[in-house]
């Protein structure tokens, strides 16, 4: 497909699936994070407020688990689409990994947040941060948690509301409001599901490619 010609702004949205083949969890499924933990444990405000150990520990194990994982060739293709395409690019993404901008991604929207980022309780201001977090450091996960409201949602809008190609890739469509972007895309952009399978919002979907990122991703955004 001649993408770079018939498109001139695109927006690509990413979930834990993009980044399942570098090697970490999923949320959902048999093997998904969620499985082994409680959300309301470990991801909403009540939770740090209750038991701010377990939180810390939740993120330190995963921050400390991104520095032995690597981009994968759906996160590369990303990157080289954005270098080449002649048109306007965003990638919004709900991962809190850094895998796409290690891949040479640019305009990168992380609107649950970022592993490597930290903010001070009581500033707000945030930082980057590689190590683990103690309870007594005042510093939380630059996460957005369940309850709290998604970053970036104003540049979001309005990179989706112009788009006339919309991707939305290994993103499962059942946590708002990130499911429902799809629906905040003109009438007449071309939405794109890639996936293992259908999921709640592929009706929203012109066409379902179905299949691993890894693949799917490389095959479609070939310039
Ligand atoms: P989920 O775990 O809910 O869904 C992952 C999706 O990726 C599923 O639809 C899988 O079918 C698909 N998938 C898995 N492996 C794949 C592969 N190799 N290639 C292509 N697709 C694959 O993850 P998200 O949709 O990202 O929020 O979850 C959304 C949010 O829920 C997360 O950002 C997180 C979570 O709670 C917060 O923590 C705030």
């Amino acid at each position: 497909m001649e993408l770079s010609s018939t498109w001139t702004r695109v927006v690509v949205l990413t979930g834990a699936g993009i980044s399942q083949e570098s090697g970490l969890q999923t949320f959902r499924g048999a093997d998904g994070l969620w499985e082994g933990h409680r959300v309301e444990e470990v991801a909403t405000p009540e939770a740090f407020e209750s038991n701010p150990h377990l939180v810390q520990k939740f993120y330190n194990l995963r921050r400390n688990h991104l520095k032995t994982v690597e981009p994968n060739k759906a996160h590369f293709a990303l990157a080289e689409f954005e270098k080449k395409f002649k048109g306007k690019f965003t990638l919004i993404t709900q991962n809190v990994d850094d895998l796409h901008e290690r891949a040479g991604s640019k305009n990168v929207l992380h609107m649950h947040g970022e592993l490597k980022k930290v903010r001070d309780i009581k500033t707000g201001e945030i930082q980057h941060w590689e190590d683990d977090l103690t309870v007594e450091s005042g510093l939380r996960p630059h996460i957005v948690w369940f309850g709290e409201i998604p970053f970036h949602m104003d540049q979001i809008q309005e990179a989706l509301e112009e788009c006339d190609l919309f991707v939305a890739i290994g993103t499962s469509g059942l946590v708002y409001p990130a499911a429902g972007l799809v629906n905040w895309t003109p009438q007449n952009c071309h939405r794109v599901e890639i996936n293992l399978e259908n999921t709640p919002v592929s009706p929203a979907f012109h066409k379902k490619l179905h299949g691993k990122a890894s693949e799917k991703v490389p095959e479609f955004f070939s310039l």
